[in-house]
């Protein structure tokens, strides 16, 4: 008999009401309510506007004004602050466009789930690195956009107080930030360590985003821009710092990770360190919440396209990281907004003199 109790049954409850709240939600973002209710509105003129039938409108408003989305006070409605700044189109951390983004490959594809269970993956699609096909520009450009509001918001921080209190931190001169996106985290890591520069590498269209971002914070004298596809190009030297937020599960469809580890290790001066965070499965002693962290909807896109997308074991790339030379690999969880992400520090030794 099995003598853990992984969930309960309120579990279960809240897990139906959290769909049911997030079906109300990604429908609101697709009508564009939070930008229309970012002035107060009378009910009737809410109605008008999106052509809803005049009772239902009141309850819909009614229900999102429960789930917090939305103030009611008598026949108007308007945005609770939250929703302005979180679900708008004009605030800095709205995260509007990564819900609906994240909504598009985790639970559209959901809708048919039957088919997919019946028939296997759907053929490829852009978004999959595959030998014949690699992951278009243009989506990563819309993913990256889309995830730029929560990097800057808290996890960029907490990842740049992570580096800041590596050993020798302070002697660190250049930083690589591989598969670094809208940059963020390069961004917080120069501010959080006055002596450091560093670069970005990415595809070319993605580092516009990275460009616009590193003029906004006036890094330009302090972070490069390094268009790179690092399974194929060779990586430039001379790194104290390697980061590799979020990036290296790209690389397991093709088989790569080994590899890239390999370029990050010739990359790095003697005794500079790589950091590697990333989605992994989660401990054996967390409480088991599945949807806590990205490999949850990790399966749900390997269910969809049958391409591996998650990291297959929480040591996976530390092991990776011994096999490309490395040692004094230490290891945790990171509780981030983005989720439980595993944290893989290396340093690359001195040769023996
Ligand atoms: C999920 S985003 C992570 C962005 C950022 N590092 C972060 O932590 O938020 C993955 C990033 O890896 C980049 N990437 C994926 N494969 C790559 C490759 N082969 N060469 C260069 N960049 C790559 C993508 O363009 C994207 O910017």
């Amino acid at each position: 008999m099995c003598t853990t109790q992984k969930f309960t049954s309120s579990d279960l409850l809240s897990g139906l009401r959290g769909a049911v709240s997030t079906k109300l939600l990604i429908s609101a973002l697709q009508q564009n309510l939070f930008t229309y209710l970012e002035t107060t509105r009378e009910v009737d003129e809410i109605a008008a506007h999106f052509g809803w039938h005049h009772q239902n409108c009141v309850k819909y408003l009614e229900i999102l004004s429960h789930i917090g989305l939305v103030e009611l006070s008598g026949d108007t409605a308007h945005n609770s602050p939250d929703s302005t700044r979180l679900l708008g189109d004009c605030s800095e951390q709205s995260i509007r466009a990564l819900l609906l983004e994240s909504h598009k490959w985790c639970m559209a594809p959901l809708e048919h789930l039957e088919d997919l269970l019946r028939d296997g993956p759907a053929p490829p699609n852009t978004f999959h690195n595959t030998a014949e096909v690699s992951v278009t520009e243009v989506v990563w450009e819309t993913i990256v956009r889309c995830g730029a509001s929560i990097a800057f918001e808290n996890d960029g921080r907490r990842l740049a107080q992570v580096l800041a209190s590596l050993p020798n931190s302070a002697n660190f001169k250049r930083m690589l930030d591989l598969g670094g996106g809208h940059g963020a985290n390069a961004i917080m890591a120069v501010k959080k360590l006055p002596g450091l520069k560093a670069d970005i590498l990415d595809f070319p269209g993605v580092l516009k985003i990275a460009d616009e971002f590193v003029h906004k914070h006036e890094l330009t004298k302090r972070i490069g821009l390094v268009p790179a596809d690092y399974m194929r190009d060779a990586l430039p030297s001379g790194y104290d710092l390697v980061l590799a937020s979020d990036t290296l599960n790209f690389t397991l469809p093709l088989r790569n990770t080994g590899m890239v580890i390999k370029k990050v290790y010739e990359a790095l001066n003697a005794e500079g360190c790589f950091v590697s965070l990333h989605d992994a499965p989660l401990p054996p002693d967390e409480p088991r919440r599945p949807q806590a962290n990205w490999p949850f909807e990790c399966h749900v896109c390997e269910l969809v396209s049958g391409q591996p997308m998650g990291i297959p074991a929480s040591d996976f790339l530390a092991h990776e990281m011994v096999r490309a030379g490395f040692s004094q690999i230490y290891s945790r969880y990171m509780r981030l907004d983005s989720g439980i992400h595993r944290l893989d520090v290396a340093r690359k030794s001195c040769p023996e003199r």
